[in-house]
């Protein structure tokens, strides 16, 4: 059942034979994650796999009943037919439910399920089939350097204060026409973090050969180059 990170199969996580270069992006929330790993996707020509978007599908199927029946859950997801588009959709026993997986109630029932143990084993599971079926791959997420993919070629820590990633948030919101108090999500993101990092299955933490990168004080134009700054120096060794 544990992941085996010694296991030559799996040496990123990926057949080794198959020399699949896998980046990985983990980070806080807000800090930034998901344009960073598209934008660096696309400047590498790579594949972008967004993990959260596979444990947010897991909570829109099953976070009503998991309480009450664990085990029948876990089978249910076991025997699903699951799959992930290029375009970052979420495909749910051949049903498109990625409009799900963006709603409020998602989003406040997602960790719950995330720090399941047993959860994490499925959607790991998924994301070594996902970045074998695709080859080269930009994945972003909490653990990703650490626990699904720990021989990743490069991995990335990406962080930014909290002032402003409630900024970055209260503006994208805004934009959306979503009214919500800068101080309201100021919270919701630090609740979000101590779960994260207090999460004792695979909490938030760089991995101990992650690149700490700060977005605090940078553009997102500054953040990808820096990214690409790093994946080159560090591919080229
Ligand atoms: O990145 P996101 O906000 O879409 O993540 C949704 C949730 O999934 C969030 O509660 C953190 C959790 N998550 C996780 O536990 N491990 C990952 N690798 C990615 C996300």
């Amino acid at each position: 059942m544990p992941h085996h990170p010694q296991d030559p199969t799996t040496a990123s996580g990926v057949a080794p034979q198959n020399a699949v270069a896998v980046i990985t992006v983990d980070g806080t929330s807000g800090s930034g994650k998901s344009a960073l790993a598209k934008e660096l996707a696309k400047a590498l020509s790579f594949c972008h796999l967004n993990s959260g978007l596979l444990y947010r599908m897991v909570a829109a199927e099953v976070a009503d009943k998991i309480d009450d029946d664990l085990e029948g859950c876990l089978e249910f997801l076991r025997n699903a037919t699951v799959e992930y588009r290029p375009d970052q959709h979420v495909v749910f026993g051949g049903q498109d439910i990625t409009d799900l997986t963006h709603s409020p109630r998602t989003d406040r029932m997602t960790p719950a399920v995330a720090k399941i143990p047993a959860v994490r084993e499925i959607v790991r599971g998924w994301q070594n089939k996902i970045v074998r079926d695709w080859g080269d791959s930009v994945v972003e997420g909490r653990d990703i350097g650490t626990v699904v993919f720990p021989n990743a070629q490069v991995k990335i820590y990406l962080e930014a204060d909290i002032e402003k990633r409630a900024e970055w948030r209260h503006l994208q919101r805004q934009k959306k026409g979503i009214e919500e108090s800068l101080e309201n999500i100021r919270k919701a993101l630090e609740e979000r973090d101590r779960m994260d990092i207090e999460r004792p299955e695979s909490g938030l933490r760089p991995a101990p050969d992650a690149h700490i990168l700060d977005a605090s004080h940078r553009t997102q134009d500054e953040v990808l180059e820096e990214a690409l700054r790093i994946v080159h120096e560090t591919l080229k060794k």
